[in-house]
């Protein structure tokens, strides 16, 4: 959403077809922003708020910049900060400055993949030989596939040896993260429940934001079971009008209902095959990263 004109196709998108129930508004500058309300310090008085994007992401870095000094005992200035590729250089620009809202130094914002690149290199270079690694990253809501070529460099004046990492190939995908398989989810408890006699002429449970909300929290737990078991009972007691849902889910019957999603799963990494001018012969090795990795048939 940053840097995203409020008058935008992506609003509507998000809103019917990702069930986003943020109140998005738009800001000064015609950009998307947060409505959130607060109570007056002292006084019961209810003010409502806008927040710009970047401060919201500034709230979420001051957070992280919290949690990496209180494990480290030392107090934080700098910080290299991690993108997705596909950001814009407006985004890039509003990157810089959140972490200047939450007190940080961007000392250089890097894409995630080149820094899983970096401390797999890091790590694991104990080898002259070059060698081709294909980093498959899925997330929440997006998935990243970068090929990193590894190598080392003698400079024939020193005869000193360096390592070397090029990002021969950056691809992605969007909308294509573990939150679609929350989307799926969602879509199969709402239609069984639907269909239970008593919400016969009801309104779709989907169109309750609460009811919604709660579907969303539990099969965020029904997923991470699915990936280390076969199946899941689901009991949602009271989920709508007093009415209850008990349920079994398969893990099966799950990954059937989500095949149009696992038939993408390969695309970017296709994508970044052509871009980078290589078959899959020619990869050494596949290093996979992100939550969504977790799923069994990813
Ligand atoms: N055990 C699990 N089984 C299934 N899905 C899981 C599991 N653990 C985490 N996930 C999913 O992985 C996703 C989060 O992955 P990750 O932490 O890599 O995302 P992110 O880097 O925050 O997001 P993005 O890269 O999209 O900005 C969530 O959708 C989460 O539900
Ligand atoms: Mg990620």
């Amino acid at each position: 959403m940053l840097g995203r004109p409020f008058e935008d196709d992506f609003i509507s998108f998000l809103k019917k077809e990702r069930y986003f129930l943020n109140e998005f508004v738009s800001d000064d500058r015609g950009l998307v922003g947060f409505k959130v309300s607060r109570k007056e310090e002292g006084t019961n008085e209810k003010l409502e708020d806008i927040l710009y994007n970047e401060e919201l992401i500034a709230m979420l870095l001051k957070t992280g910049k919290q949690f990496a000094e209180k494990q480290a005992g030392v107090s934080i200035k700098d910080a290299v900060i991690t993108i997705p590729s596909w950001f814009t250089h407006q985004q890039r620009r509003m990157m810089v400055d959140a972490s200047e809202l939450a007190g940080l130094s961007a000392l250089q914002l890097i894409h995630e993949n080149t820094a899983v690149a970096t401390m797999y290199g890091i790590d694991r270079l104990d080898t002259d030989a070059a060698h081709t690694v294909l980093f498959y990253n899925m997330g929440g809501v997006d998935t990243e596939v970068s090929i990193v070529r590894y190598s080392t460099i003698t400079d024939p004046a020193t005869n000193k040896t360096y390592e070397h990492i090029d990002i021969i190939a950056e691809a992605f995908e969007k909308n294509l993260g573990g939150y679609d398989l929350d989307i799926i989810l969602v879509n199969m408890l709402a239609e069984q429940f639907n269909t239970l006699k008593e919400r016969q002429g009801q309104p779709d449970i989907r169109s309750y934001p609460r009811t919604l909300k709660r579907l969303f929290k539990e099969v965020v737990k029904i997923k991470d079971i699915l990936s280390s078991n076969k199946f899941m009972q689901v009991k949602l007691s009271e989920l709508q009008d007093y009415v209850s849902l008990f349920t079994t889910i398969q893990r099966k019957e799950f990954e059937n209902a989500a095949q149009s999603f696992f038939d993408r799963v390969l695309d970017p990494i296709d994508k970044a095959l052509v871009q980078a001018g290589l078959s899959i012969e020619q990869v050494d090795q596949v290093e996979i990263v992100g939550g969504g990795v977790r799923v069994p048939k990813v």
